[in-house]
């Protein structure tokens, strides 16, 4: 790893429940610099990508989080909203216009709501909305996705497993997202010689793409319980067994993290039948879209998982991992805390502005802690709120530490 990525790891410290879900430290990547304003504040300039569905929702409520909480730090945010997937298309007619690109880019990270709907499903597969996502990941180089999994105590009854198995789970899916079968050519339909239509995708890694993707893995399963999961299929595919070989080999440089492999059929199991024996995951493209969804159950909702996908060096992207929900947009149903979370990735592992992170952490938990729930993550005896109220909460939460410190 180069020596420029390497000097960016910090050691952290949380207190906090939350601690779990994001405690990794920055991950080795260049954090992002900013601009000093005349009052001495720190000013990041940040794109909003709220997107479809829910997406609007959600990113509005984000960004007030992101900026109480940065205001309570001397950070301040300029917000420049743009256009992708289906929000796009209608607008422009395309999923990623080159001035979105171009804003993200410039910008110092990159917050996403959600993108797809049912209007634009039976588009054509360069006009669908995800295409929008898969392009910008790629235009942003952000080929390491961390997708952490945190059964929280205030939650763990929302789970669909039984307590004991999901209780104390604290597990990270580290995603390679910029390769693989996503990306890899040749890919297409076309008729075969028999006049019969054929539909194909290569699933393929350049070992520079494995060895990346690991160590990003290794460092990070570092700073968490030195546990490293790589999951593959070496037992069918060659791409694997390429896979396989090169973590094997970066292993020597990680003495202290135990690794260990396992085919990714066993590993869905796995994750079911004794989530806990998971710290750090890594694995391919597609494997990881499949396992983090199946990670996001045992938490209890899909509803209150973060992401944040990060290159070697430019922006970013920071994003909830659920979709954009078009049965529930626009109904004020949708749970907020999977962006205010990812608000709280974008602060801490893109601008390295952890203290103002841990705000959004901490009041998360504060609003929980009080007993609000949208209806995703309701049970008995709580306080079933919309999305609106439970970003007011949150907002009350950022307040009282303000508060709490004078
Ligand atoms: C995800 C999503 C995307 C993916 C889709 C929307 C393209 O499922 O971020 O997990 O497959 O990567
Ligand atoms: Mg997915």
């Amino acid at each position: 790893m180069a020596a420029a990525l390497q000097a960016n790891i910090r050691p952290v410290k949380f207190t906090a429940t939350l601690r779990a879900l994001t405690k990794q430290s920055p991950a080795p990547f260049r954090v992002r610099c900013c601009a000093v304003n005349s009052a001495g504040k720190k000013r990041y300039n940040i794109t909003l990508l709220p997107g479809d569905g829910i997406g609007p929702e959600v990113i509005s409520i984000a960004k007030n989080v992101l900026q109480q909480a940065g205001s309570l730090e001397g950070v301040e945010f300029s917000f420049r909203e743009m256009p992708v997937g289906g929000a796009a298309l209608d607008l422009v007619g395309v999923p990623l216009p080159e001035d979105t690109i171009s804003a993200a880019k410039d910008s110092d990270a990159v917050l996403l709501g959600a993108i797809g709907g049912y209007k634009w499903d039976k588009n054509e597969k360069h006009l669908k909305p995800e295409t929008g996502l898969l392009q910008l990941r790629a235009a942003l180089k952000v080929f390491a996705n961390l997708r952490p999994a945190t059964v929280l105590p205030q939650l763990v009854d929302a789970s669909t497993l039984k307590k004991e198995v999901a209780e104390g789970v604290d597990l990270l899916v580290v995603r390679e997202l910029t390769g693989g079968i996503y990306f890899g050519e040749p890919r297409g339909i076309k008729t075969n010689e028999n006049g019969e239509e054929v539909g194909f995708n290569t699933e393929v890694y350049a070992a520079h793409e494995i060895d990346r993707i690991a160590r990003v893995a290794f460092e990070t399963a570092r700073k968490r319980r030195g546990k490293l999961c790589s999951v593959d299929k070496a037992n069918v595919l060659d791409s694997s067994i390429l896979w396989r070989r090169r973590v094997t080999a970066l292993a020597a440089d990680y003495p202290d993290v135990e690794l260990s492999h396992m085919y990714v059929d066993n590993a869905a199991m796995q994750l079911v039948r004794d989530p806990k024996q998971f710290d750090t995951i890594v694995t391919n493209n597609v494997f990881g879209d499949i396992l983090s969804d199946e990670a996001s159950m045992i938490t209890g909702s899909i509803g209150m998982l973060p992401s944040a996908s990060l290159s070697d060096s430019g922006p970013g992207l920071f994003e909830p991992i659920h979709g954009s929900a078009p049965d529930i947009a626009g109904e004020d149903k949708a749970n907020p805390l999977a962006t205010i979370l990812s608000a709280a990735m974008l602060l801490k592992y893109g601008l390295g502005e952890e203290k103002a992170a841990k705000r959004i952490e901490d009041a998360v938990l504060g609003a929980l802690n009080k007993g609000f729930r949208t209806r995703d993550i309701y049970s008995n005896g709580t306080k079933l709120v919309g999305c609106k109220e439970m970003g007011e909460e949150v907002l009350k939460s950022v307040d009282s530490q303000a508060h709490a410190s004078v």
